[in-house]
């Protein structure tokens, strides 16, 4: 590998030694995966140093501390010795995380896992760390500019950020965002480099136009299926491009298969024209998205769900949108609701939806909204669920099978209506 001086620099212990071990680390991952050269980022989302009651018992237990700082020594940087570690070397937030601090006694959680979420947010702010606990960080306030290297973990985020704004980033793990967070590198590979950001397979959208956020989502679940971990390019009906939708089709993509990045023609940033998206290359494939297809990939969303009888609906799947909470404030108003709702969202859109009186609204309906984490991360459903109705691919795609519920698919308004009367009636339009 070709090392940069302050590289060699950190490697020889200049920095210290939480710095040295990060640079190992990076060393290390850079050569497995075949890298020549590191990059430079200040641009990283991860979960520095944050662990579980469980894990800071785990490490109390094994290692005799369990400290913030043992944590990131001995878990996210895979250190053999407890280490001071200094401030982060760059703009780096914390993603999701696994409990809300005001509605932690609905998702099951003891006030002693509380008290120490609150001594981890403490550690992560005096290390340097912004606190926007969202898988969302774009729209919570880490908006990269094209082009930007940077180190994010979550694949939503992720595909979001090399696909529309053409920022760059693999979709890195805990250990390597929090040794980029000291050391402000990372290894100049994949998605990184031009060569691998161009398109492998064509999918062309031969149905009704794909405009509603439920058909961007099922659109999404389909080509990841089909394409998996390729970067697919997008032509056709495909139309109101907008955040809410790109949210809802990558999440999707990246769950069903492994995308990290698509292009939609004369939509995102590198994809002015089929040339440019392809590269001049012919694609791998070339696949058609109609109403078959459509039917299909509605049915597989809605295959687990059999009795109509809804307790829960779940929204805020990628982290909500402001514009979500003024459809679902406005949907609700003035209604009650049978079910629980539950809505998930960052602290920072939460925020303005608290001031636009969105949050008031479905509150007074009957719903909470929570932050910093969902249903799946936190693994927690309303007491005695056995039926949920969601309106995200993703969330179908993990959530029954993780605490073992039925599941409905749908949009919004089919989930608000389930809300509303507790049974499920939505129907493919
Ligand atoms: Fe976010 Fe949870 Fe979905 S972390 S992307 S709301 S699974």
């Amino acid at each position: 590998m070709i090392l940069a001086d302050d590289e060699k620099a950190m490697l020889d212990g200049a920095g210290g030694v939480a710095k040295q071990k990060a640079m190992e680390l990076l060393v290390r991952y850079a050569e497995a995966l075949g890298a020549e050269r590191l990059v430079d980022t200040n641009n990283i989302a991860g979960v520095p140093g944050s662990s579980t009651l469980f894990l800071q018992k785990y490490f109390e237990e094994h290692a005799g501390d369990g400290s913030f700082e043992a944590v990131f020594s001995l878990y996210d940087l895979d250190a053999a010795e407890v280490m001071s570690v200094p401030k982060a070397a760059g703009n780096c937030c914390h993603l999701q995380g696994g409990m809300d601090l005001e509605h932690w006694a609905d998702l099951g959680m003891s006030r002693e896992a509380l008290e120490h979420q609150r001594e981890d947010e403490t550690e992560l702010a005096r290390h340097g760390v912004r606190i926007m606990k969202t898988c969302t960080p774009y729209l919570a306030g880490n908006l990269p500019v094209q082009g930007e290297h940077c180190a994010w973990m979550e694949s939503s985020a992720v595909v979001y950020c090399n696909s529309v704004i053409g920022a760059r980033t693999n979709t890195e793990g805990r250990e390597s965002t929090s040794a980029a967070i000291l050391t402000g590198k990372i290894p100049d590979w994949g998605l990184h480099r031009d060569e691998y950001r161009r398109g492998t397979h064509l999918v062309h959208v031969e149905t009704t136009p794909v405009e509603s956020v439920m058909d961007w989502g099922m659109l999404g679940y389909f080509i990841g299926g089909t394409v998996e971990e390729n970067i697919p390019v997008v032509t056709g009906a495909i139309r109101r491009a907008d955040p809410l939708r790109h949210k809802h089709f990558g999440a999707a993509a990246a769950s069903s298969g492994g995308v990290e990045m698509y292009h939609i023609v004369g939509v995102t940033p590198e994809a002015a024209t089929l040339e440019m998206a392809l590269g001049s290359r012919k694609p791998a494939a070339t696949i058609k998205y109609g109403a078959e297809e459509r039917r299909r990939v509605y049915e597989t969303l809605n295959a687990n769900g059999r009795d109509p009888y809804v307790d829960y609906v779940m929204l805020g799947c990628p982290h909500a949108s402001i514009d979500q909470f003024r459809e679902v404030a406005r949907l609700l108003e003035g209604k009650k609701i049978k079910t629980h709702l539950w809505m998930f969202t960052s602290r920072a859109v939460k925020t303005v939806a608290d001031m636009s009186g969105f949050t008031k609204k479905i509150e007074d309906a009957g719903g909470l909204v929570m932050t910093d984490t969902c249903s799946a991360i936190a693994r927690a459903v309303p007491k005695g669920t056995k039926v949920v109705a969601l309106d995200s691919a993703k969330q179908v795609h993990y959530l029954p099978a993780m605490v073992g519920v039925e599941a409905w698919f749908g949009t919004t308004e089919d989930c608000i209506n389930a809300a509303q009367t507790g049974r499920w009636t939505g129907e493919l339009r």
